[in-house]
């Protein structure tokens, strides 16, 4: 059995205009947009007048007699010009309620189950993260969840960025620094050492400084590159290296996104797709995509409905070597041999955008993916300052992830050291607390939309924050622990059949939570998960602030009403779950 507010009025509506003589497709409603009239309204007796050559107010007078008797509203009225306006009863709301709180998942409808591969994170090694990398972690991981909450088979690859030029810029510099190592004489027989020949702190030193010269020295960059492509065809020292800039760089990332609650089922990368370059290569040549051009083989991908250029992708560049398009097509040949996929999601930076719409556009042409297999690019806007202009650390340089979760842990503290005693302060708390308000904070905007890094404000234990809906959720906690005796397993709402105000609003915003997961997992948007909890959270709270729970005397309503706080709270947790944090017990 699956719960949908929508779809159960929709129902009634159907039945309603085929019982007046009209076409039940006309029987939609909408939630009101007079919530001071009414909670849901219905549209279709405007449209229908034209069919029936009738006046709209006539149809609408004629389903709305048909609705008067229905136990699921209390009032179904119609008002010109043909509008009919309804208000659910509260026993409609209530028996909602006691089929949600016994159902799995609230009883969201699950849609048909599918495999899908969610590529996120996608640090490009030996560099620390920084900023740049917290997007695509908190967006991806949250609709990994989602995802995986409506019952698919979720696998999620940070596909690393783990084969490219940086490899070079760091072996050519180390080079330079010790030219003693084995690594550095040609006629180096042996085995290489296990030991890397550095600490994962002079790597951190190492690669910056490396790139910074390449911008300056062209001989310099013209060796990295060779390197590179030397690597690439796996020259034996320079695997050696890779594989120790490997094994210090990613168990300290893993440790990250650990911090950050963001966990990879593959660790794959760029390197692991190279195998495939080969094929990749083979297979658009076969199907005579390809071309060459000034030395470099291309695939055409512009389409007549293009509005904008879309230049053509390259496969090979002129001196062989292979390209990101190149490891991301091989890694789809990868992707589908092992998983067979129904949906591949990608989670990057918008301004990808065209390297998507290529790398998607030659796996279709070449047959790498079939047609049925859908490639989505969630493509996410610009973290910027608090000021609006990019975010940058007061000396002006890219912000390491690890100070900016130390920032706003700073800001998490202070705020809670105003509010609570000492005692209470708990460092494993101020962590909760600090990664609700970032993956909040972000979550809570459109993805695709531009937001300002506001720490002060997301920190915040006030308004449209991550530590406002905790704050919430423990609330809840506290005054269950004060009677959960009272819980049961079948939860029973009649006694709240009088339901007006706050609490009837609270019903109504519970009832409201499968459909609006339906959407955020069909439109991969988080953000209405968030504007849900928030309106969820702002409404228990007031119920609340006007209800004595604890001090009801009758037995069967203050049970119910704790059964409600359970419910309530169970779809919060839920919900920030889906969204990538938790919880504390007490804050
Ligand atoms: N490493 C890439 C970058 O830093 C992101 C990887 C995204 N995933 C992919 N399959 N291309 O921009």
């Amino acid at each position: 059995m699956s719960l949908s507010l929508n779809e159960s009025l929709n129902q009634i509506l159907r039945e309603a205009f085929l019982a007046a003589g009209y076409d039940p497709k006309y029987g939609t409603v909408t939630v009101s947009n007079r919530p001071d009239l009414c909670e849901y309204q219905c549209n279709g007796a405007l449209s229908a007048a034209k069919e029936y050559h009738t006046a709209p107010f006539v149809i609408a007078e004629n389903v709305a007699a048909k609705l008067s008797e229905n136990p699921a509203f209390s009032e179904a009225v119609s008002v010109r010009p043909g509008f009919i306006n309804l208000t659910l009863s509260p026993a409609f709301l209530t028996r909602f309620a006691a089929d949600m709180a016994v159902l799995d998942g609230f009883g969201a409808e699950k849609p048909e189950k599918k495999t899908i591969i969610i590529d996120y994170g996608g640090p490009n090694v030996a560099k620390p993260l920084h900023i740049g990398h917290l997007r695509t972690a908190i967006i991806g991981e949250s609709v990994k969840r989602i995802l995986r909450f409506m019952g698919h088979e979720v696998i999620g690859d940070i596909h690393l960025g783990d084969w490219g030029l940086q490899f070079g810029l760091i072996i050519e510099e180390l080079k330079d620094r010790r030219p003693e190592l084995c690594y550095f004489d040609p006629s180096y027989q042996g085995e290489y050492p296990e030991e890397a020949p550095f600490t994962l702190s002079e790597l951190e030193e190492i690669y910056p400084a490396a790139s910074a010269r390449s911008k300056t020295d062209e001989a310099f960059l013209q060796r990295a590159h060779e390197r590179t492509f030397l690597l690439q065809h796996e020259d034996a020292a320079s695997v050696a290296l890779w594989k120790h800039i490997m094994a210090l760089s990613v168990p300290d990332e893993k440790k990250l996104y650990d911090q950050l609650d963001v966990h990879f089922e593959l660790w794959n990368g760029e390197s692991t797709a190279a195998p495939f370059v080969p094929e990749v290569v083979e297979t658009v040549k076969e199907k005579g995509l390809a071309r060459l051009s000034e030395g470099a083989l291309i695939v055409d991908v512009m389409e007549e409905s293009d509005k904008r250029e879309v230049p053509p992708c390259i496969i090979l560049k002129s001196d062989g070597a292979a390209l990101y398009q190149t490891t991301d097509l091989g890694t789809l040949i990868m992707r589908m041999r092992d998983y067979r996929p129904d949906e591949i999601i990608y989670v990057t930076d918008k301004r990808q955008e065209l390297h998507f719409t290529q790398v998607f556009r030659v796996a279709k042409k070449a047959g790498i993916v079939p047609e049925e297999t859908a490639l989505v690019h969630i493509g996410y806007g610009t973290m910027n300052g608090k000021d609006g202009k990019p975010f940058k650390t007061r000396a002006g340089g890219v912000m390491r992830l690890e100070v900016l979760i130390s920032e706003v842990e700073d800001a998490v503290r202070e705020k809670m050291k105003e509010r609570y005693e000492d005692e209470d302060l708990n460092e494993e708390t101020v962590k909760q607390v600090a990664l609700a308000a970032i993956k909040y904070g972000d979550l809570s905007n459109q993805a695709a939309k531009d937001y300002n890094f506001d720490i002060d404000r997301f920190a915040s234990f006030e308004g449209n924050t991550g530590p406002y809906i905790l704050y919430t959720i423990v609330r809840i906690r506290s005054i269950i622990r004060k009677a959960e005796a009272m819980l049961s397993e079948t939860p029973d709402f009649t006694a709240l059949t009088d339901a007006s105000g706050n609490l009837k609003a609270l019903l109504l915003s519970l009832a409201g939570f499968t459909d609006m997961i339906r959407t955020a997992a069909s439109e991969l948007a988080p953000h209405k998960i968030c504007a849900y909890i928030y309106q969820l959270s702002d409404i228990f709270n007031s119920f609340y602030h006007d209800t004595p729970i604890l001090k009801e005397e009758d037995p069967a309503k203050k049970q119910a009403y704790l059964e409600l706080l359970s419910l309530t709270e169970r779809v919060l947790s839920a919900s920030i779950d889906l969204l990538g944090f938790s919880a504390p017990d007490r804050m």
